[in-house]
């Protein structure tokens, strides 16, 4: 595979990074995770953005609209212009002596790269989910690269051959690892409010577009933990997992056979068509 550092594109073997970067002794940077569909960034303007207002939220001056043309370049490189592929980017403060305040003259450091990523058609595996006390900090919705809390969890689940785990913070349900959380109770759609204890996935915001288009009404609240077993449905929504049914949470069972709820399968099917 090919990297992309700071404006050159080599193989991942060459790359350097400097001890020294602030990514790597401090986590102090933000990442994307994005996936072009064809010849088209899947609302690629609102990951771009997202990328600007977390920079933004740490005081990490970089002009993000240089990326369109760097990742353009990478994608020729990488022999992915126009083919189903997802991108990983990474900005950091860049390398400077260690020391906790920011420094002064620092350049950020941008590392970007590409590979093959085809989304399911449409995410017909219901997925089980373990719930887990919401340790990470309290800026949930700055997408920091430093994940420590979101990759515990997230082994704790896979252990336990789950794919997910679920944060519960003050008895309130948040997200997960690397998604965000949605339940359906009488038809009503839920999801934790974009505070700062989640991360405001794009996903997010496109199931709540699809639930107003489909007159499906929803309602930014959290759930309860306690009212974790009285759900009528539940899923995860994200950029690598799209919206995925969730079978089971803990001992509770949605369905018994594994199938998906009628609210998940349509907004799966409108998510379905937004892809082409
Ligand atoms: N994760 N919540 C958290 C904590 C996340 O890390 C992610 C994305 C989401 C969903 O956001 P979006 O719909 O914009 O992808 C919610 C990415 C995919 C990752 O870390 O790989």
């Amino acid at each position: 595979e090919k990297v992309y550092i700071n404006g050159e594109i080599v193989p991942h073997q060459e790359a350097q990074i400097s001890v020294f970067d602030r990514g790597f002794l401090f986590g102090d940077g933000i990442y994307e995770v994005m996936v072009q569909i064809g010849d088209d960034f899947f609302y690629g303007k609102e990951h771009l953005d997202r990328l600007t207002s977390c920079l933004k939220k740490i005081n990490l001056n970089f002009d993000v609209s240089i990326l369109p043309k760097e990742i353009e370049k990478l994608l020729e490189v990488s022999e992915l212009k126009d083919k189903d592929c997802l991108v990983y980017i990474q900005v950091t403060r860049g390398v400077a002596i260690r020391k906790h305040a920011f420094p002064k003259t620092a350049t950020p450091t941008i590392v970007m790269y590409a590979i093959p990523f085809t989304l399911p058609q449409i995410n017909q595996n219901s997925i089980a989910a373990i719930t887990i006390e919401d340790n990470r900090w309290h800026r949930c919705d700055i997408k920091a690269i430093s994940l420590l809390g979101n990759v515990m969890a997230n082994d704790h689940a896979a252990a336990q051959g789950m794919y997910e785990s679920i944060f519960i913070r003050n008895g309130r349900i948040t997200e997960a690892s690397h998604c965000n959380v949605f339940f359906v109770k009488n038809n009503i759609v839920y999801t934790h409010p974009a505070d700062t204890y989640i991360l405001d996935g794009i996903t997010r915001q496109i199931v709540i577009q699809l639930c107003k288009k489909l007159q499906i009404e929803v309602r930014e609240e959290a759930i309860l933990e306690e009212h974790l077993t009285t759900m009528d449905e539940a899923f995860l929504s994200g950029t690598t997992t799209q919206i995925a049914s969730i079978s089971k949470i803990d001992h509770h069972a949605y369905s018994e056979d594994g199938s998906i709820g009628p609210i998940v399968k349509r907004l799966q099917q409108a998510f379905l068509e937004l892809k082409e």
